[in-house]
């Protein structure tokens, strides 16, 4: 034992040790701090403990005597300890409470949902409206042999109506034309109406079943994209094919699709037109939906009252033909119309851009169903 060994029974020394004790009590300013200072001054090698454990050794008077002190020094230490330990972890829990803070009221950042586009969900919406009717939902491949987009459809190899059409081709046809040979991306969806025809076909002829189908999809052309016009756009076709039906058919057909489209109040008018397949052919225009024809300032209808909807007409018997059915027993109507005009007159949306930028923002103002 060196000098320096407390002694359990030097009064002075221990009051000493548990002062100094007290005061690196009181200077220990974190939790690890006062940590250090209980190893130190209650720790195995700690001058209090190395005095406790000299009292074995001592005569029984003493013993009582150093027990008696050790006992309260070494309890006041404790003490000391107990009563900083529990400041301590107040203050850490306060601090804790403040840095760790939660802002309830701030807004969340939800994962995004998606949203269905309202072309898709308008595009079965006017699918519905034939397949209560009883009509059939047919669809075509959107790359297209040139024979079905064009000369199925009695284009002319070099007739004006295919330059009016800009195309965008795959595989330019070369050599002998075949029902397989060119491929484009179809600039309608009219060569759905030879894909169903060709289908049904049999039925028509051998079981007297009608032919009526709706083609809607994707369609190209190499315009720019505007305001109005998209190089991908959306049609829906209509076909039918039976014995005796007339215009009047496809102008009843089209009224009952205009008011459930635009509401009971639509007014639909045929226009003469053009169209290689069709004979006659029609252009079928909207009353216009701002004005109602009374303004003669409209800037929706450029006054006219009426604005264009899609194309129409008796499928010309060419068609027919190349489809293998027999123009003179059989008469059939087509038309088709832009499904992305649609949108635009039924809901008011001004530009065609929103509906092909993806912001998922543009179709959730439609909810998931129209
Ligand atoms: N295919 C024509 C177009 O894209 C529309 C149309 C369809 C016209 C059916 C007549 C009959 O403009």
């Amino acid at each position: 034992m060196t000098d320096s060994v407390l002694s359990p029974l030097d009064a002075d020394g221990v009051a000493a040790a548990v002062a100094k004790a007290a005061s690196a009590i009181g200077v220990a300013t974190t939790l690890d701090d006062l940590k250090d200072v209980r190893i130190a001054h209650t720790g195995d090698k700690a001058a209090l403990s190395l005095a406790n454990r000299q009292i074995g050794g001592l005569s029984p008077a003493d013993k009582a005597v150093a027990g008696k002190l050790m006992g309260q020094a070494r309890g006041a230490v404790t003490a000391a300890l107990e009563a900083r330990q529990a400041e301590l972890e107040a203050e850490r829990d306060a601090r804790v409470l403040v840095e760790e803070a939660v802002d309830i009221t701030l807004p969340a950042t939800r994962g995004l949902s998606g949203a269905r586009h309202p072309l898709e969900t308008l595009q079965e919406a006017m699918c519905d409206v034939f397949v209560a009717m009883g009509w059939e939902v047919a669809e075509g491949p959107e790359v297209e042999a040139e024979w079905y987009n064009f000369d199925a459809l009695n284009f002319d190899p070099d007739h004006p109506a295919r330059a009016m059409q800009d195309t965008f081709f795959v595989e330019p046809a070369s050599g002998a034309k075949t029902a397989e040979s060119g491929l484009l991306l179809r600039t309608h969806t009219s060569p759905v109406q030879v894909r169903a025809a060709l289908e049904r076909r049999d039925a028509l002829v051998n079981d007297g079943r009608g032919i009526y189908v709706v083609c809607p999809g994707k369609t190209f052309r190499t315009d720019e994209l505007d305001a109005t016009h998209t190089p991908v756009f959306h049609q829906i076709e209509g076909l039918a094919i039976d014995r005796g039906l007339t215009m009047a058919h496809l102008k009843g057909t089209l009224d009952h699709l205009a008011r459930a489209m635009f509401g009971a109040d639509a007014v639909t008018r045929l226009r003469p037109s053009y169209f290689p397949f069709t004979e006659p052919s029609a252009e079928m225009d909207l009353r216009c939906f701002v004005c109602g024809g009374e303004d003669a300032g409209c800037r929706t209808c450029s006054g006219t009252g009426w604005i264009e909807w899609g194309g129409c007409g008796m499928t010309h018997p060419n068609v027919l033909r190349a489809a293998g059915i027999d123009p003179d027993e059989y008469t059939a109507f087509a038309f088709g119309m832009g499904i992305e005009r649609t949108l635009m007159f039924r809901h008011g949306v001004k530009d065609m851009r929103d509906m092909v930028e993806g912001d998922v923002r543009f179709s959730q103002q439609f909810g998931m169903e129209l």
